[in-house]
């Protein structure tokens, strides 16, 4: 007793002073930046807001000018799209030798899945289920990035998206607001560290595209989103706002609107929400020219946008430079306040110390540093976990897959052989050519028999395609042999072997940013292939390479198995190798429902039960005439080599009263003969509520590895808080009442148990 006692009091007063230390950093960064902007000009104050791109990479119409110039003049906080210690000392030395007050630089860039090491993209990440892995990718990626002179990142991006007609489905992590939530937490934390930035490893995080940028109607990318507040809460803002919990440094706002407000202009989402509901911190940074878009959006001219975003407020304009056009003369009208002006470049400021800038504005810039880093063996190892434990064992009839390496097999496609794509889209300063094919791994792996490869058509045969996809860095070309000539080749190398792996699915700029498409099957000339192959009467295993959900009817009818890699970075081809010949078993899950059409979209497993649920024997029931209500692979689907069976579930106790828990409790076993890694997904439906509640919500998941014949037990605790939902009022409550819960191994596979709230 006593023993705690003491040890209660050292964890109290360990607690203070970790906070007094907290406070008294506080009041030591807010007197540096008060002397400093007593010091500042307006025009230098303005300067702060601007962040021009200086480099290559553009994703929008327009392209900074003179920058040098205006780094000089003091008129820029911040640059993004250079990398490299010689350019950002470069650029860093004009900023802290040669202006006025020497404030030195933010460099910012897309570190989105990794920085040169290219791990698999988010969508492909979050299929892991595995967020100690993710967040070790979003560290490795950090590392890289800071020894590249980078000290921001704009990631993560954490939209819900249930669309996957929305190119960016690939740069989040699916449809599920819970483990939305979880990966947010673990990205910042991975590129954060600890939030203290001691060491020049951890950079700054921008979660992103705050809000609600991923529900754009029709999935059309940038546009229109509409939808009510409780749905908002509930369903679409909690990933933003783990982040902020997790100290996230710096937001951007989205291109959208938001209750016809576009996010740059809107006050309710940038003070009410973000700041005074959430209590974030740090600096609002605009997405590419959103400022500038809100003339568009049909705002006012170019004064009045840059108005409206200021008194929303976001601090930073992201390459429109119309904070640097009209804020002067809008200061100066009194239009925006000098308040305003310094609480804006106050943020930024803070920012630049947080990081030690003012210390060593060549913290980030490290030749040595650059040398040690890129691409480092432990990083590339850590690439290769993470591509494997990306792919979702679709389908495997008949235990078809792994490969028995005493057959012979053919390897079929256009992607067999590709670099380019397989870094995925947003690969940022990841070099395609460093990448490792499918084909180079598998030449390096011994089989028995000989293996036989064929191209079997072209990425995209579409030349109007192609001339969409070309100018934005992809390579697709025409074979110089004709199509037809290609299918022969193909089915040639079928017919001299015992099986048929085939490669296919999206070139990489097919996903990613304006990247929408009306029809998200596998291109028609690809279907082809797998129709003249499928005359050979060869099984034939499918392995994808894409960036969403795709439409897979035919395919889940006619292939034995479907493995889905996503785009799987810098060691796809290893990963690949490695789980087709069962040197590694797949364990991924689904975190994007796979939809049987089009136009079942939007589909996704936490839906409402509406008034008239689905019922075969009645005709005024929510159905489509053409096609069932169900998906085609559910939520937290995905097989691995060994099957799991789950019994026996049981609860600690039927009911939660206050504070209590109960305990949920199965039995896992891995029924197969190869060691495996089970995701056991606990879902929750809350039976009656005063608002209409989802037909369940994945409240919990727990990854476990068990060899082959072993079982476990696995519990989950339950308490009010996973209960609890924003109700009408945008309140926080847990509803007293029955509720179910189901335990299993996707959305679909599930045991059901009861409970209720008193
Ligand atoms: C536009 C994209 O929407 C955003 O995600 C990205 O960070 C910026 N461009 C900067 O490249």
């Amino acid at each position: 007793m006593k023993v705690k006692i003491v040890f209660t009091l050292i964890q109290v007063l360990l607690g203070m002073s970790v906070l007094a230390q907290a406070e008294k950093q506080q009041t030591a960064m807010s007197t540096y930046v008060s002397a400093l902007m007593k010091k500042m000009t307006t025009e230098e104050k303005i300067g702060q807001l601007n962040l021009p791109a200086v480099g290559f990479d553009v994703t929008g119409p327009v392209v900074s000018q003179g920058v040098d110039e205006k780094i000089r003049k003091g008129l820029v906080g911040g640059v993004f799209n250079t990398f490299t210690p010689i350019a950002v000392r470069k650029l860093q030395e004009m900023a802290v030798t040669r202006t006025r007050l020497k404030i030195p630089l933010l460099f910012g860039y897309d570190v989105i899945h990794g920085h040169r090491t290219i791990f698999p993209i988010p969508l492909g990440l979050s299929a892991s289920w595995d967020t100690a892995l993710i967040r070790k990718t979003a560290q490795a990626a950090a590392a890289e990035a800071s020894a590249d002179g980078l000290n921001w990142t704009f990631s993560p991006m954490v939209d819900i998206a249930r669309d996957p007609r929305w190119g960016r489905v690939s740069e989040g992590a699916g449809e599920d607001p819970f483990l939305g939530a979880q990966v947010a937490k673990a990205m910042v934390r991975g590129y954060q560290g600890d939030n203290t930035y001691k060491d020049a490893h951890s950079i700054l995080a921008c979660v992103k595209h705050f809000a609600l940028y991923g529900a754009a109607e029709a999935g059309r990318d940038y546009n229109t989103v509409d939808m009510s507040r409780v749905r908002m809460f509930n369903e679409y803002l909690p990933p933003y706002k783990a982040a902020i919990d997790a100290g996230v440094a710096t937001v951007m706002s989205s291109f959208n609107e938001v209750d016809g407000v576009p996010a740059s202009a809107n006050r309710w989402l940038m003070t009410d929400l973000l700041r005074k509901r959430w209590g974030f911190k740090g600096f609002v940074v605009t997405d590419y020219t959103a400022i500038n878009e809100m003339m568009a959006h049909g705002l006012g001219d170019g004064k009045e946008v840059a108005r409206r975003a200021m008194k929303a407020p976001v601090e930073m304009d992201m390459v429109g430079e119309l904070y640097l056009a009209h804020l002067p003369a809008l200061v100066k009208e009194g239009k925006v306040t000098m308040t305003e002006l310094d609480n804006a470049c106050r943020l930024i400021l803070e920012a630049k110390y947080k990081l030690g800038l003012f210390q060593d504005p060549y913290k980030y810039v490290s030749e040595e540093r650059n040398e040690k880093e890129m691409m480092s063996g432990d990083k590339l190892m850590l690439a290769r976990e993470a591509a494997i434990k990306s792919m979702v064992l679709l389908k495997n009839k008949g235990n078809i897959l792994p490969l028995n390496a005493e057959k012979k097999i053919a390897f079929i496609g256009p992607l067999v052989k590709n670099k380019r794509d397989v870094i995925g889209s947003w690969s940022g300063a990841g070099d395609y050519k460093q990448a490792i094919s499918v084909w180079e791994a598998l030449e390096k792996r011994v089989t028995a028999a000989p293996i036989y490869y064929a191209k079997g058509c072209n990425l995209v045969d579409d030349t109007t395609l192609r001339n969409k996809l070309n100018p934005h860095g992809a390579m697709l070309e025409a074979d110089s042999l004709s199509p037809e000539a290609l299918i022969r080749e193909a089915v040639e190398a079928a017919e001299k072997s015992d099986i048929v792996v085939v490669f296919l699915g999206e070139p990489f700029g097919m996903s990613g940013e304006a990247a929408s498409r009306s029809e998200i099957g596998l291109l028609p000339n690809q279907k082809g292939l797998l129709v003249a192959l499928k005359k050979t009467a060869k099984p034939i295993v499918l392995v994808l390479m894409n960036g969403r959900p795709l439409t897979l009817s035919w395919e889940d009818e006619h292939m034995d198995a479907i493995l889905e890699t996503w785009y799987g970075g810098t060691m796809t081809g290893p990963a690949i190798s490695d789980v087709l010949f069962g040197d590694a078993n797949p364990s991924g899950k689904l975190t994007m429902t796979f939809p049987r059409n089009t136009g079942q979209i939007p589909i996704y497993y936490n839906h409402k039960n509406t008034g008239r649920p689905f019922d075969a024997a009645q005709k005024y029931t929510s159905k489509y005439l053409d096609v069932s209500n169900e998906p085609l692979y559910p939520f937290g689907h995905g097989l691995g080599y060994s099957p799991f069976t789950y019994s026996g579930i049981s609860l600690s106790s039927k009911s939660i009263q206050g504070a209590s828990t109960i305990t949920a409790t199965v039995t896992v076993t891995n029924s197969g003969k190869y060691k495996g890694e089970e995701t056991v997904q606990l879902y929750i439906k809350d039976v009656i509520g005063t608002v209409t509640r989802p037909v369940k919500e994945l409240k919990g998941f727990q990854k476990v590895l068990l060899a082959a014949g072993e079982s476990r037990k696995l519990s989950f605790s339950i308490g009010q808080d996973d209960l609890r939902f924003y109700n009408g009022e945008l309140q926080l409550v847990a509803e007293p009442g029955a509720f179910k819960l189901f335990i299993g191994g996707s959305s679909e596979q599930i045991r059901e148990a009861s409970f209720v709230l008193q």
